[in-house]
C-alpha cells in the first residue's frame, strides 16, 4: 500500500521541524528552508500532484497542505530570529570594550595626605555652619593687596613675596601669595551674614627648604554678620582646634599685625605634649576692608584667619621636610 498524502504531509512536517531546530547557523537555516519550502521541494510537489486527486478531496488535501506549509514557515522564521538575536549577542561579546580604567587585579591608589588634609578641614568647618568658597590663583593688584587694606607703598608688602605675571601694567597681575584675595570677592557678591572657608593654592617668590614651599596651601576663613566680637574668633579658633585635632589640643591667640585686621593675632595650637604649632594669622576684619567691599562696618563686623595647609599635614604625619609632599614619590606617599 503506498502512502496516502496526508501521511507523507505528516511525515514531511515532522522531519522538517526536527531539521529546522537542527539548523546550526543562519546559512544552514536558508538551505532547510530553499530545500523543505522551495520550487524544488516536496510539499511543492505534493500540491502540484492534487489535480490528481478526486475533486472533494482536492479541497481537504489542499488545506492539509497549506497547513503544513504554515507550520513549516512559522518554525523557520522562529529560528531565524533566534539564530539573529544568538549571532547579535556574540558580535555584542566579541567587540565589547572594556572602558573601566583600573582592573580588579589593580592596587586602589588614595587622595594626596594636603588633599585630604583640606577635605578634612572643610568638613570640621561645614560642619560649624560655614560654607566652602573658591578664588582664582592669577589675581589682580586690587584683590590681593589694596582692597585687603595693603596700598602699594605700605611696607607690609614685604611680607609677601610675590611672583608677578607680566601682563598688563607692570605690577598689576600677580600669582595670590595668600588665599585672603577670596575674602574680598566674596564679600563683592554676598551680602553679610557671611560664614565661609576658603581653601587653595598660593605661591611666593621662595627658595625652598625643609619648612618652607614656593607653591604651598593655605586655607582662609571670614566670618561677617551683625555683633560679631573678639571672644567669637578665639571660641572659634578653639572649637575648630578640638574638633580637628582633638579634645586633648588647645589653642592661643598671641598679639601681632596685619594689614587687613585690627586687632590681629598670630594663632598656635598646644599639643598633648605641651609643644606648640604655630598655625597661623587672625583678626577682627580692619574696616576699611569691609567699606573696600560696600559693607558698613557700623552695622557688621566680623573677624578672618588664614593658615597653611601643607605644614598641618606635615605635622599630623610626622615628616621632618615639607618638600617630600611634592616629590611625587610614590614610596613616599603610600604611607599616608
Ligand atoms: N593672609 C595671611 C598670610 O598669608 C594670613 C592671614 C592672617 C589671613 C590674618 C587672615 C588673617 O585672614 O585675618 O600670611
Amino acid at each position: 500500500m503506498t502512502p496516502s498524502p496526508t501521511e507523507d504531509l505528516q511525515r514531511l512536517q515532522q522531519l522538517g521541524l526536527e531539521r529546522i531546530a537542527a539548523a546550526p547557523d543562519l546559512a544552514a537555516l536558508q538551505q532547510v528552508d530553499t530545500e523543505l519550502l522551495g520550487k524544488r521541494s516536496e510539499i511543492t510537489a505534493l500540491k502540484a500532484g492534487l489535480g490528481q486527486l478526486e475533486p472533494e478531496q482536492r479541497k481537504a488535501g489542499g488545506q492539509a497542505i497549506n497547513a503544513a506549509r504554515t507550520t513549516l514557515q512559522q518554525a523557520v522564521d522562529a529560528r531565524r530570529a533566534e539564530l539573529e538575536g544568538a549571532g547579535r549577542r556574540q558580535q555584542l561579546e566579541a567587540e565589547r570594550l572594556d572602558l573601566t580604567e583600573r582592573r580588579p587585579s589593580a592596587r586602589l591608589g588614595h587622595l594626596h595626605p594636603v588633599t585630604r588634609a583640606i577635605q578634612h578641614l572643610e568638613d570640621v568647618f561645614t560642619g560649624m555652619g560655614f560654607t566652602v568658597s573658591e578664588g582664582p590663583e592669577v589675581e589682580t593688584d586690587w584683590y590681593a593687596f589694596e582692597a585687603l587694606n595693603i596700598p602699594t607703598w605700605h611696607p607690609a608688602r614685604s611680607m609677601w613675596d610675590t611672583i608677578y605675571v607680566d601682563l598688563g601694567e607692570p605690577g598689576s597681575t600677580l600669582l595670590r601669595p595668600h588665599t585672603s584675595p577670596v575674602q574680598i570677592r566674596l564679600m563683592e557678591h554676598t551680602p553679610p551674614p557671611i560664614y565661609s572657608v576658603m581653601p587653595g593654592r598660593v605661591f611666593r617668590q621662595e627658595t625652598s627648604d625643609a619648612t618652607h614651599l614656593a607653591v604651598f596651601h593655605q586655607i582662609e576663613g571670614l566670618v561677617v554678620d551683625r555683633g560679631i566680637t573678639f571672644g567669637d574668633l578665639a571660641g572659634t579658633i578653639d572649637a575648630f582646634t578640638k574638633a580637628y585635632f582633638g579634645d586633648r589640643f588647645s589653642s592661643r591667640l598671641r598679639p601681632s599685625y596685619f594689614p587687613f585686621t585690627e586687632p590681629s593675632a598670630e594663632f598656635d595650637i598646644r599639643r598633648p605634649d605641651g609643644t606648640w604649632l604655630e598655625l597661623g594669622g587672625c583678626g577682627m576684619v580692619h574696616p576699611n576692608v569691609l567699606q573696600n567691599v560696600g559693607i558698613d562696618p557700623e552695622e557688621f563686623s566680623g573677624f578672618a584667619f588664614g593658615f597653611g595647609v601643607d605644614r598641618l599635614a606635615v605635622s599630623r604625619h610626622g615628616v621632618a621636610d615639607i618638600r617630600e609632599l611634592f616629590t611625587n614619590d610614590l614610596r613616599f606617599l603610600e604611607q599616608f
